[in-house]
């Protein structure tokens, strides 16, 4: 049962975007229903949330995403804050030559965990410690994607299904940046290739939105390899577009909490001797229809 009483939040859009910042809100505290309400009604119009000055806890961003729903374990459990397997340590940071977390997470334009059965609902990132200068990341909003394609591309695309693999780039990734570790046989067993629609129906607010990117999608399913590939090339173009994006620039105190099902994101990078590292939890979505 929460206990908080309504506070004054103010969620207001960010000019020239599709995200809203939201304001007045402490998520230490427990929320009080109604506000929850207009926080994920928020989420679902907005598709990106940036919850301002938050000093939060591990186990309150835990909590505060457990509202949301069941929580996803990340493969790499090397990169687990310790005592936390919910949270993913996102970060380039290397000590005792050790790298803390996944220093390359989000290099490719991606949905989170879109290799699994039910790909991820949304995701929460807590900024820990930014660079000084870089480490944005951007968002393009998918439902927009899919509203600007030709309709003769979207009549071709409506019912064709891609498979979506955890492996598509890793050994690509591997062979450039000491943050991924080799993977072991039960790693390797636990992401097994899935297979979704290309474009997806949101659960919740019914909009159409394309489900396929550079990181992780490797085929479309029944097309000859060039044709997919082509199609596919076309459809990363198209789905990460300038005008379809929101570029965040991370303040001390932020935790974003973006829709999955709505948008992908990429990291930008920061300069390697600049530390950066942020706490990701990652909500478990419904089967993409
Ligand atoms: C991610 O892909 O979840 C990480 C994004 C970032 O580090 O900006």
């Amino acid at each position: 049962m929460s206990t908080q009483t309504v506070t004054r939040i103010e969620i207001r859009p960010l000019p020239g975007s599709f995200a809203a910042e939201v304001l007045g809100l402490d998520l230490g505290q427990p929320l009080a229903d109604d506000d929850f309400r207009r926080i994920h009604r928020a989420h679902l119009d907005h598709h990106v949330l940036v919850f301002r000055d938050q000093r939060i806890t591990p186990q309150q961003q835990i909590d505060f995403s457990r509202r949301f729903g069941q929580l996803q374990i990340h493969v790499l459990h090397q990169f687990a804050l310790p005592g936390h397997p919910e949270l993913l340590i996102v970060s380039n940071i290397v000590e005792n030559g050790q790298p803390i977390g996944l220093g390359d997470a989000g290099h490719y334009w991606h949905s989170d965990l879109s290799y699994v059965e039910r790909p991820s609902l949304g995701s929460m990132l807590l900024a820990q410690e930014l660079p000084a200068e870089g480490g944005d990341t951007l968002f393009a909003d998918q439902h927009a994607a899919w509203e600007a394609l030709p309709e003769t591309l979207q009549a071709r695309i409506r019912h064709l299904k891609a498979e979506h693999s955890y492996l598509a780039k890793y050994e690509e990734l591997r062979a450039r940046s000491p943050w991924r570790p080799k993977l072991s046989d039960e790693q390797i067993a636990k992401v097994k290739p899935s297979v979704h629609p290309v474009v997806r129906e949101h659960p919740e607010t019914g909009r159409l939105a394309l489900f396929v990117s550079e990181h992780f999608t490797t085929r479309i399913v029944g097309l000859p390899d060039d044709e997919s590939r082509a199609l596919l090339d076309e459809l990363f173009e198209r789905s990460t577009r300038p005008e379809l994006r929101y570029r965040h620039a991370w303040r001390d105190g932020d935790m974003v909490f973006w829709d999955n099902r709505s948008v992908m994101h990429l990291a930008a990078g920061c300069p390697d001797d600049l530390r950066r590292r942020l706490h990701r939890s990652t909500i478990e979505g419904t089967v993409p229809r």
